[in-house]
């Protein structure tokens, strides 16, 4: 018989000593109440429950204990790994719910917020102005009228007094639609001017008559920079007993003064149009310089050349061939017309210098002018 090994008694093995292996559990717990983190934790878990950690290199020595030491060494160095593996879980359960608590906080998305990445469009200006248009007149007691774009011949020119061979028909660039066969006539063009709805609104009412009729025309014209195919005017007709120039040169005024300021003012020149008898040419001053350009060589004006006046548009006495097209007593009623492009105030308005910019859809030129309703 050989006596006992001394060499493998266990209390002789250092790192299997009851202290030893609770202080090396009690270590790896504060080491995990400690970490701040998971990141930390993650660091503290290499160090005591890593292959090189002292309860891994405890755990080796077992393997060179008598059996009953072994036993023993082995109950006390799982027990302590049971202790630390279950202080390492609930700690990175307390630190992955942390975690959860402040990203929720940190990267909450307000849906309240407005919702911006497709940016907002805008009203087109356009539309806008025409709708200040109609305001000024709505509040004179005028009605909004309108008419189809899509019209007959008749009421684009014949019952405005621009007969067949009238050279006017020519002058206005039409669109004429196709009849249903080559060579049939259609007697239907697009509009080429929104008189036509003064037509259609006398027949359509009894006098006393006072309509404003915003609306799209069409010419025939290549796309330019003061040019447009599609285009749009605002026409408007009164008809009453009594009615004069001079109420179609107040009513004018009271357009441009609401329309571009108190100190606005129009003037009337002779021109001809068919369906009025007399015609005039209506300006309004400038409304970039108010009129002084033309008086002061120092300053000059490029939005009236320095005129000082700016063309708006026709107007003038409802000629009584027109009233009696449309079925009204010319010895009883008379009254005024007048009609302009809205494209144009709007350049003049807002120094838009490219009319093109207003018909490509473009927000870039929209957004500037704000979303007024
Ligand atoms: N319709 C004309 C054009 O497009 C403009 C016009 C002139 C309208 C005189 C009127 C008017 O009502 O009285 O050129």
């Amino acid at each position: 018989m050989s006596a006992p090994n001394k060499s493998y008694d266990p209390v002789e093995v250092e790192a299997l000593k009851p202290e030893e292996i609770e202080r090396m559990r009690d270590e790896a717990l504060a080491a995990f109440a400690a970490a701040a983190d998971l990141e930390a934790l993650r660091e503290a878990k290499a160090a005591h429950m890593g292959d090189r950690s002292p309860l891994a290199l405890a755990n080796r020595e077992i393997g060179a204990l008598p059996p009953q030491a072994k036993a023993d060494a082995g109950k006390r160095v799982g027990m302590a790994r049971g202790a630390v593996n279950k202080a390492l879980g609930a700690r990175q359960a307390e630190l992955e719910a942390e975690r959860d608590a402040r990203v929720l906080v940190e990267e909450a998305v307000d849906v309240t917020l407005p919702y911006d990445r497709v940016p907002a469009g805008a009203r087109h200006p356009l539309t806008t102005l025409s709708e200040r248009i109609e305001d000024v007149f709505v509040a004179m007691g005028y009605e909004v009228a309108e008419g189809p774009e899509v019209e007959a011949e008749w009421f684009n020119f014949d019952a405005l007094n621009i007969a067949p061979d009238h050279p006017a028909r020519t002058m206005q660039d039409t669109f004429f639609v196709r009849g249903a066969t080559k060579d049939a006539e259609s007697g239907v063009v697009l509009r080429t001017h929104t008189s036509p709805v003064q037509i259609r609104s006398l027949l359509d009412r009894e006098p006393p008559v006072y309509v404003i009729c915003p609306g799209r025309v069409y010419r025939t014209d290549e796309l330019d920079a003061t040019h447009t195919p599609v285009f749009h005017q605002v026409e408007l007709l009164a008809i009453d007993e009594g009615l004069t120039m001079a109420d179609l040169k107040g009513t004018l005024d009271h357009m441009v003064r609401v329309l571009f300021g108190e100190d606005m003012r129009t003037r009337l020149r002779p021109s001809y149009f068919p369906f009025t008898e007399p015609s005039a040419e209506m300006d309004m001053v400038c409304f970039a310089c108010r009129g002084e350009s033309a008086d002061d060589p120092d300053r000059p004006c490029r939005t009236c050349s320095s005129e000082g006046w700016i063309e708006l548009g026709g107007c003038g006495m409802v000629n009584p061939r027109v009233l009696t097209a449309a079925g009204i007593d010319p010895e009883k009623y008379s009254g005024f017309a007048f009609g302009f492009g809205i494209e144009r105030m709007l350049m003049f308005r807002h120094n838009v210098e490219d009319m093109r910019d207003m018909v490509e859809g473009d927000v870039r030129f929209t957004r500037p002018f704000g979303m007024e309703i």
